[in-house]
């Protein structure tokens, strides 16, 4: 069955008090509706629409940088839920699928979720995502005979018998592109809100003869953000589920409560995560390798049975090969670290290759900026850079090279050379005691006089 996906995120979220349209504000180092952009995408759908609404250009901008192939439709005024979707008519017409309505503000439903409203959709015409709710407050009534979900009825449109129905509306749904234009064609206003609500989409089907029913979830998938508050609270739920999925999947972390996931973090089977260690978005490591205590990546790979940190900062670009070491005080940013590499003290690595086994001495940086270009460092396989190496890009070190330390390196090292550039060092016997005497003397003549 082909899908498409439609992910509503016109809302403003006044309640989040900001300038920053509510979907754009970062759960788990990406944007909120990316959380369920990256749900939605376990059903391979062949088409993705967002609907935009307040501050439409920065939303599609933040859509565009995950999926440049998402389309996007503006929804000029928000008028309800129906007529978001309903905004998405134009790409929808004659595609022979199925559509699924998600909510952008809507981070947590599992693919498993989805997969069994895909089952559910087998038998039924309509499918709606449900849960038992702890406290229903002010979400929509699924109002049930059996199996069968006869209609939804919004919070302010429901008696006070409906309102003790405590099986609520999750917002997703589910039915066949066809049968969901036809439905939201006949969707009215005329209710509490003065709104187009998709909710009425199940009583229409219903009055049709047509099938619905719902699946049910657990209620802390459907949870949706409002506020800074539940913002911060699904952080940490962001998390939690983060590092449990992380020590199920075989990575051991030595302290879970404190290592910091993205959406999309990749650890693999028995990687070791040290305390303290932020994945930032982007971030794969390969089997075996070991993260070490306060180390922080994003955009990052670290290849099989490599060992990063402690204190190191993988920035994007930063490609460790397997079993390269990357030490303390070290950045490496744009750029590939070859097999078994060392750059493992005080060094700033950017814009640069460096080959297999080579090895970067303490203190050694590629000055890679120029104050308005960057250029690029290429160190060989087998070299040796020594300590306090400045490599002023662009620039290229041979295979098997070496610096000695302290030196400029201004022109390309050929393969094998030896590369030194650096005042030659005198000693003057004797000297250094004819200087602290007259130092000390001075001194002493200056407290005299005070
Ligand atoms: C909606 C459901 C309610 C359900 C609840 C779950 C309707 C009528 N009601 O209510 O049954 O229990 O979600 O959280 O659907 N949006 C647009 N354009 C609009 C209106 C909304 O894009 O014109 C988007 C919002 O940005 C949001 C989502 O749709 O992502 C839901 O809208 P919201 O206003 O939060 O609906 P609720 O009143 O919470
Ligand atoms: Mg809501």
């Amino acid at each position: 069955m082909s899908i498409a996906l439609v992910i509503l995120a016109a809302g403003q979220g006044t309640r989040m008090n900001s300038d920053l349209p509510k979907v754009l504000h970062p759960l788990g180092g990406a944007p909120l509706f990316a959380h369920a952009l990256a749900t939605g995408a376990s059903l391979e759908p062949e088409r993705t629409i967002l609907v935009t609404g307040h501050g439409a250009e920065a939303v599609a901008g933040a859509a565009r940088a995950i999926d440049p192939d998402i389309e996007i439709v503006e929804q000029a005024e928000q008028l309800g839920t129906a007529h978001a979707v309903l905004q998405a008519r134009p790409l929808l017409e004659g595609f022979e699928g199925d559509v699924v309505v998600l909510y952008g503000d809507t981070p947590f439903v599992r693919p498993e979720t989805l997969q069994a409203m895909a089952e559910a959709r087998a038998t039924h015409d309509v499918v709606v995502l449900g849960f038992e709710a702890a406290d229903p407050g002010r979400y929509g009534r699924l109002a049930m005979s059996g199996n069968t979900l006869d209609r939804i009825i919004e919070f302010k449109d429901a008696t006070p018998e409906e309102r003790r129905i405590t099986f609520c509306n999750s917002g997703i749904k589910m039915a066949s592109a066809a049968t969901m234009l036809a439905l939201l064609d006949e969707v009215g206003n005329d209710n509490a809100a003065g709104e187009y609500y998709l909710t009425d989409i199940v009583a229409l089907a219903r009055a049709k003869g047509l099938s619905a029913t719902a699946v049910t979830c657990d209620e802390a998938e459907t949870l949706g953000i409002n506020t800074r508050p539940e913002l911060a609270a699904a952080e940490a739920a962001f998390q939690a589920r983060a590092r449990l999925e992380a020590l199920e999947n075989g990575t051991t972390l030595l302290a879970p409560e404190t290592v910091w996931f993205a959406l999309g973090t990749h650890l693999g089977r028995d990687v070791v995560v040290e305390p303290n260690v932020v994945f930032g978005p982007g971030v794969t490591v390969e089997t075996g390798a070991r993260i070490r205590a306060f180390s922080h990546l994003e955009g990052a790979h670290v290849g099989a049975g490599a060992i990063v940190g402690p204190y190191a900062r993988l920035r994007p670009g930063a490609e460790i090969s397997n079993d390269a070491h990357i030490g303390n005080f070290v950045e490496i940013k744009n750029a590939e670290i070859g097999e078994g590499a060392k750059v493992n003290h005080l060094s700033y690595v950017g814009d640069a290759s460096v080959g297999a086994a080579t090895n970067i001495g303490a203190g050694t940086i590629t000055c890679n900026y120029d104050g308005v270009m960057k250029h690029r460092t290429e160190i060989g396989a087998h070299a040796f850079i020594g300590s306090d190496t400045m490599l002023v890009a662009p620039v290229k070190v041979g295979d098997r090279a070496m610096t000695a330390t302290g030196t400029v390196v201004t022109r390309d090292i050929p393969e094998g050379a030896l590369a030194i550039g650096r005042a030659e060092m005198l000693v003057k016997p004797g000297l250094a005691q004819k200087l602290f005497d007259k130092l000390k003397a001075a001194k002493a003549a200056r407290q005299k006089g005070k």
